[in-house]
């Protein structure tokens, strides 16, 4: 097991990777306030893993709760988070009691939510079952559910006292997830780290082989990179939003063509290289480095063209997006692989390439 700590001015955590640490129970008993806790799992997730965290816990004397809720983006919402209030008022669950989130970035990210909100905060603990989960959301106090105008609009910033990520967990995870956990993987090569991004050159076949050395490596590099910006900036005020490289568009493509039709890492993959097209239309990205991203992505198994919403629909999805200002969207572009900036875009570029008239990227020239 390797072991990362996430450092902010007035906490810090643990971020704990290897394989068989489901059954470490006293990982997650060690930062509990008290010996009972609430796992929010889903109906797939919990058939799975649930009574093996459970077991593991209880042989640390931690008693345990459970909440299952409904699978899927389409219930990151008010009322399937309401669920994990119900229950927790039904149980008792006092301000000590943590809750436990056993699942992807959907239900991390509700339970974290859930966590900020209920009598006003309570100890949460992440321990991710999908890539994405374990190298991008479970990590960095991002809490939300979404909003049927815009994604992940209703949140707060809220961190867990511990994030577990088993690699071994990865096992059951469907072909297709793994591919949008790699989106998020590519992802940090692309805005901060070159070196990395030739290593994911080398090594996506072994990743999509599900080698748990190299899951291991890709899931450390990307915490330490995240742990790393998040530990500068937790609440976004300036090199954090570099790690929405793609979602500016992603989110629009998953608002737009209605929540859990696109994955969330499919979505930002298609979005990553129309930040790169828009990039290389404002002269900064190489053709050749836009080549290189839309192989990458490929070899991920990831879609590299966007739908088409149409031009009206596409700003008007990309107005909510939580980096405008002053009314003015900003898109994280790239000068190359592995330098990001937080920058505008004229909005005639930007109409362009969603029309198709730049051509979209580059293995089509
Ligand atoms: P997800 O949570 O929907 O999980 C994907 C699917 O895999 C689901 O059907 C889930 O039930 C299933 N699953 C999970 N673990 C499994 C396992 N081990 N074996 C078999 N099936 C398994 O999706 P996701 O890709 O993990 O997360 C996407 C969400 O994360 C989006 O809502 C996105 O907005 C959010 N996100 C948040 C942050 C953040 O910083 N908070 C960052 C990135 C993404
Ligand atoms: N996933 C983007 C962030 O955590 O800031």
């Amino acid at each position: 097991m390797r072991t990362l700590d996430l450092v902010l001015p007035d906490t810090r955590y643990p971020i704990h990777i290897g394989q068989g640490l489901l059954d470490q129970g006293g990982l997650i008993a060690r930062v509990l306030p008290q010996q009972k806790a609430m796992i929010v799992s889903n109906e797939t997730v919990a058939p799975l893993y649930l009574e093996r965290l459970r077991a593991a816990l209880a042989r640390e004397g931690v008693e345990t709760l459970t909440v299952v809720l409904p699978d899927g983006e389409d219930y990151k919402d008010w009322a399937t988070l309401n669920r994990i209030f119900d229950a927790l008022l039904k149980a008792g669950c006092e301000r000590k009691t943590a809750l436990i989130a056993l699942g992807g970035g959907v239900v991390g990210d509700m339970t974290g939510f859930a966590a900020a909100c209920y009598q006003r905060g309570v100890p949460f603990v992440q321990v991710p079952t999908t890539l994405l989960a374990q190298v991008d959301s479970s990590v960095g106090g991002k809490t939300a559910i979404n909003h049927p105008q815009g994604k992940n609009m209703i949140g707060a910033f809220y961190q867990p006292r511990a994030v577990i990520a088993d690699m071994d967990l990865l096992d059951t995870l469907p072909d297709r997830e793994l591919s949008a956990g790699l989106a998020e993987v590519v992802k940090y090569g692309l805005l901060g780290d070159a070196a990395f991004f030739g290593w994911l050159e080398d090594n996506m076949a072994l990743l999509r082989a599900r080698d748990k050395q190299a899951l291991a490596y890709a899931v450390e590099h990307c915490c330490r990179m995240k742990a790393d910006i998040v530990g500068q900036d937790e609440k976004e005020q300036g090199v954090r939003a570099l790690l929405n490289l793609g979602h500016t568009f992603g989110h629009a493509i998953e608002a737009g063509l209605g929540f859990g039709v696109w994955l969330h890492g499919e979505a930002v993959a298609a979005g990553m290289l129309l930040a790169a097209d828009t990039s290389r239309a404002l002269g900064w990205i190489s053709n050749d480095d836009v080549v290189r991203t839309e192989t990458l992505l490929a070899a991920a198994g990831l879609p590299t063209r966007a739908p088409d919403l149409g031009a009206e629909r596409w700003m008007s999805l990309m107005s909510h997006d939580k980096k405008a200002e002053n009314g003015s969207v900003r898109y994280v572009l790239l000068k190359e692989i592995g330098y990001a900036v937080v920058a505008n875009a004229p909005t005639d570029i930007v109409n362009s390439i969603l029309c198709g008239k730049f051509i979209q990227h580059s293995l089509k020239v």
